[in-house]
């Protein structure tokens, strides 16, 4: 009897100890709050929270379906908040993120200052974040494990290096107006820059009017519509965006002018309605910004959340496209 009870408890110490193993490693597998996460939950699934800008162009909404197409590819649980462009709804939108303890934050700053307090909140938190398409002016890089997308400025400089050449011949001024994104973003603060440190080569070329239109169709046809009535001759549209671009071809109709022709027009984005339009001789030039982000971001999340290091910026790879390109191309643009 003795002998028998002797040995119930040594096996149920054994047990004991074996279950205990089996906790800790369980729980070591599972690395719940030392891979960069801020999750408690742990099913091992990734949960991001992203702030997107809005809905302003054709070039976001493709960057939209991108990302959620994406998240769903991956295996990740995507929570989504549009921002309608207003900068206090992305900082309300990355504080509940934060409050909910997702496992990555990724965003596209809607203006490129203001964020360094937020950004300190969730680096607090444990939770890692993403900028995506557009960056932000943080002295703090540490706020931040990477930046990935476009390099704006140098798209502003690939269209103003194709007007120095086509204009090369000019003898006498060529007026350009410009449309530029919305005030303090990061695409119109950088593609103005590009834009005009390339035409600079060319004193010929001057740019006589330049205001926001915040990269919509509305914004681009009204602001057009002054800058025609207040400028008798413009030989050049610089639009930030193909929409502004676009909105801009009715002011220009309208006011008895033909656009490719009377006015050369260059755009940034080359989204399928933009290249419809370069295809058919009403835009001259685009420089290409591409908006499919998605499986790249995706792929950035799985590894912050693992703790690996990430380059600080990823560029995204991009060209230009003229009239005949715009044709041979279009048939099979995704966006
Ligand atoms: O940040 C990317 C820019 O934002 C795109 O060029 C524009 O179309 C969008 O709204």
């Amino acid at each position: 009897m003795m002998g028998k009870m002797r040995m119930h408890s040594a096996s149920w110490r054994a047990a004991t100890v074996l279950a205990s193993v089996l906790l800790v490693g369980t729980m070591a597998a599972c690395g719940n709050s030392d891979t960069g996460g801020g999750g408690t939950k742990d099913d091992g699934k990734i949960t991001m929270g992203f702030s997107q800008v809005g809905a302003e162009s054709g070039w976001r909404t493709a960057n939209t379906t991108s990302i959620k197409e994406s998240a769903t590819a991956a295996g990740i649980e995507l929570k989504f908040d549009d921002a309608q462009q207003k900068q206090e709804n992305q900082i309300k939108a990355i504080r509940n993120y934060i409050q909910q303890k997702v496992d990555v934050i990724a965003f596209s700053p809607v203006v490129e200052s203001g964020w360094d307090t937020v950004l300190k909140e969730a680096k607090d938190a444990g939770i890692p974040v993403i900028l995506t398409d557009r960056s932000v002016d943080s002295a703090d890089k540490t706020l931040y494990k990477t930046f990935l997308g476009s390099d704006f400025v140098k798209e502003g400089k690939l269209a103003g290096e194709w007007l120095v050449e086509q204009k090369k011949t000019a003898t006498g001024p060529v007026n350009i107006v410009e449309l530029q994104g919305n005030t303090g973003a990061a695409p119109a603060n950088d593609r103005k820059k590009g834009f005009g440190e390339a035409i600079a080569a060319n004193p010929n070329l001057k740019i006589i009017a330049s205001q926001p239109g915040d990269f919509t169709r509305a914004g681009g046809k009204q602001v057009m519509e002054q800058f025609l009535k207040a400028n008798k001759q413009i030989d050049v549209l610089f639009a930030h965006n193909d929409d502004m671009g676009l909105g801009a071809l009715e002011a220009i109709t309208a006011a008895g002018k033909v656009p490719g022709k009377d006015i050369t027009i260059i755009t940034v984005d080359a989204v399928k309605d933009g290249m419809q339009a370069l295809a058919d001789g009403k835009f001259n030039f685009i420089a290409e910004c591409s908006p499919l982000l998605g499986p790249q971001l995706m792929d950035l999340a799985k590894k912050v959340h693992a703790g690996e290091t990430v380059p600080a910026r990823i560029e995204t790879e991009e060209t230009t496209f003229t009239q005949e390109q715009a044709k041979e191309a279009l048939p099979n643009r995704k966006y």
